[in-house]
């Protein structure tokens, strides 16, 4: 790992109305770094990740995506506002994958793939097709490129979930929670489908889980994050192992209590 930043959240804030989420969150992550963001519900890790895929606005404070700001983008030595153009250029930097996994219902799962990079990047329909395939292959899914996906199971649908992000050839992969929803058994293996992509690709990588020893095997670091802020993070040794604060023991021992 170097020590370029991949991404810079600067003093950001982030409230719903009078619910304020997100108090000055800073935290950088390296280049090909692996952070897991651990913190009881509510406490803002999906709004973290959503702020990286635009999904939401940060009311102020900056955020750094490989070095261009994602809504400020420098340009003739001032920040400026970002427009659709740069908006296009910076989410296809970021690739994440969803609890629900929120494939395309109308679309079969090759298309479901080749939507963004056809549309997007303007990628030619063969090539798309051809990379789709190859993808299809590598998350155990070679003979599904037909179906539909409420045809597929649960494990299945996060298998293309994971396919359609990679399909951006992204170099930043987020992952909310992507086992929360399917039965223990086939959790562990997109877990580990997950790890491996981990350990063959130099992506950045940021987890929201609530899987501990996933979490032991990925992470070079862990963030324990509560109440729009980090209280504690480290090595999975360090906070998962040897937590410095009263109140990460206390979550962690309630994840204990519900595992
Ligand atoms: N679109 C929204 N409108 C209003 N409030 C929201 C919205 N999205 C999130 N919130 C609120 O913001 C807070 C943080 O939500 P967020 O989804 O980031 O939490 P989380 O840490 O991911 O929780 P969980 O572990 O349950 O997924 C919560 O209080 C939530 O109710
Ligand atoms: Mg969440």
């Amino acid at each position: 790992m170097n020590n370029d930043p991949s991404i810079e959240f600067i003093n950001i804030r982030k409230s719903y109305g009078t619910n304020t989420v997100l108090d000055g969150l800073n935290m950088t992550v390296s280049a090909r770094e692996h952070v897991v963001i651990i913190g009881p519900s509510g406490s803002g890790k999906s709004t973290i990740l959503k702020l990286l895929m635009t999904l939401e606005k940060p009311d102020s404070g900056e955020i750094i995506i490989d070095g261009e700001n994602l809504w400020h983008p420098a340009r003739g030595g001032q920040n400026s506002e970002a427009d659709p153009a740069h908006l296009r250029h910076m989410r296809s930097k970021v690739g994440m994958v969803f609890q629900h996994f929120n494939l395309f219902p109308h679309l079969r799962v090759l298309q479901n793939i080749t939507e963004a990079p056809v549309r997007v990047l303007a990628v030619p329909r063969a090539e798309a097709n051809q990379h789709a395939r190859e993808l299809l292959d590598r998350v155990g899914l070679a003979d599904k490129y037909n179906a539909w996906p409420a045809e597929l199971s649960g494990g299945q649908k996060q298998r293309v979930a994971i396919a359609r992000a990679l399909a951006l050839q992204p170099r930043i992969m987020l992952f909310d929670e992507i086992t929360s929803a399917l039965d223990p058994e086939i959790a562990s293996q997109v877990l580990q489908l997950v790890l491996d992509l981990a350990r063959q690709t130099d992506m950045t990588m940021l987890f929201v889980t609530h899987q501990m020893h996933f979490a032991r095997q990925v992470a070079d670091r862990v963030v324990f994050f509560d109440q729009g802020k980090i209280v504690e993070q480290g090595t999975a040794n360090q906070v998962l192992e040897n937590p410095a604060q009263a109140r990460t023991r206390e979550f962690l021992s309630n994840i204990l209590m519900a595992s």
